[in-house]
């Protein structure tokens, strides 16, 4: 038996496949976002934990030193990611540098430093064990 020829009507897809594409599509890009996003956080669990640090009861000149953390340390990332980080105390300096080196960091030799001193102190207060 000879195939017989499509009519007009049958050749052209239905709108059912249009609609079945377009929600396809749209289901990978979410999906794509999605796990973009959890991506990003299982990376660096930190970025969830806690934005701030209750600083009341440092000395003043540590308080001072956090204001310049704040400043300096949120540009790139949450203040989460280092404050909540398992960075010994002793890594501090090499990490903040570390930091310093990335383009547009906009932190200088004197920052750095005060920066370390607020993170080696902090870590001491809140994280004991990572001494
Ligand atoms: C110029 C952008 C930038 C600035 C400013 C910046 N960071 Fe980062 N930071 C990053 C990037 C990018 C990463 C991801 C890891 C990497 O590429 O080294 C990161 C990762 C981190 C981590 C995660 C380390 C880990 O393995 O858990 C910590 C902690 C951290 N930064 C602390 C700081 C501190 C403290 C400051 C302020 C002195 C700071 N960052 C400023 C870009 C920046």
């Amino acid at each position: 038996m000879r195939p017989r020829k499509l009519t007009g009507d049958e050749a052209r897809p239905s709108p059912f496949a249009w609609w079945a594409t377009g929600i396809v599509l749209l289901l990978s890009v979410l999906f794509g976002a999605l796990t973009f996003h959890l991506s990003k956080m299982y990376r660096f669990p930190a970025d969830a934990g806690s934005n701030v640090i209750d600083v009341s009861s440092y000395p003043a000149e540590m308080q001072r030193k956090y204001k310049l953390f704040v400043n300096k340390c949120s540009l790139c990332h949450t203040l989460a990611r280092p404050i909540n980080s398992n960075l010994k105390s002793a890594h501090w300096n090499g990490y903040v540098h570390q930091m310093m080196r990335k383009t547009g960091s906009g932190l200088n030799e004197t920052d750095a430093r005060k920066i370390i001193d607020f993170l080696e102190f902090d870590t001491l207060q809140r994280k004991p064990h990572l001494q």
